[in-house]
């Protein structure tokens, strides 16, 4: 593995959630369905560390001391396109959060990621970032994604996906050692192909029914 910090979310949900997303027999609708939940779940784990903040609440019985979340306001930035999948979940959890886009897509014949989109929103200096992406193959797309964040302020960055390579892993760590990482399973390599395996195939096109 490589210098930064990575977080496997082994949680019994998750994994099981995993499995339906990994079968090939699963179509698009409930692919989109449980990866939509799986985010919910890894969001919840990945926002354990946000800080919070004494307040007073009336309930309908008495006056009483609660907790309010406070500290760095969030932005959620998902890699087109199959980060999409996971917006929602995580904006579920956290609907103050801001979305910002990243269109990335990976070569097929050299794996390179290249960049053709890119709308943030305009402080994200100021923002916690969870950059989320279902897959981490070589790492190039997530490594290219977090360099044009970076270079637009962020200090503060997260990555979150759902299946790993070591190989990406490794790479994005080494990169960027300040970024810690969240992933559902560490599968064990990649192919010729450039897939993940086991892993789950092309999480775009399972996602939105194209190929
Ligand atoms: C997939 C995936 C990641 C990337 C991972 O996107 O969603 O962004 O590949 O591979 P890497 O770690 O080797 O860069 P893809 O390029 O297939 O684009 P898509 O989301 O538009 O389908
Ligand atoms: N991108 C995918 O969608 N799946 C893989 O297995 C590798 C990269």
């Amino acid at each position: 593995m490589g210098k930064g910090k990575v977080t496997v979310m082994d949680h019994p949900l998750i994994q099981h959630k995993l499995t339906i997303i990994r079968d090939k027999a699963t179509g698009t609708k409930v692919f989109r369905e449980v990866a939509d939940e799986i985010a919910m779940l890894m969001a919840y784990e990945i926002t354990r560390d946000l800080e919070l903040e004494d307040t007073m609440v009336e309930t309908p019985v008495v006056t009483a001391k609660a907790k309010t979340l406070t500290g760095k306001k969030l932005g959620v930035v998902p890699i087109l396109r199959a980060g999409l999948g996971m917006v929602e979940g995580v904006v579920k959890l956290i609907p103050a959060a801001k979305v910002g886009h990243i269109g990335m897509y990976r070569d097929e014949k050299t794996f390179e990621p290249v960049e053709y989109f890119i709308k943030m929103p305009s402080d994200i200096n100021e923002r916690t970032l969870i950059v989320v992406d279902p897959m981490l193959a070589t790492g190039g797309s997530a490594i290219l994604a977090i360099d044009a964040l970076k270079k637009r302020g962020a200090t503060n960055i997260k990555f979150m996906c759902m299946v790993a390579a070591p190989e990406g892993v490794k790479a994005l760590t080494d990169k960027h050692p300040d970024v810690d990482v969240f992933i559902a399973a560490l599968d064990e390599g990649l192919n010729e192909d450039g897939y993940i395996v086991p892993g789950l195939g092309d999480a775009g096109d399972r996602l939105f029914g194209t190929k």
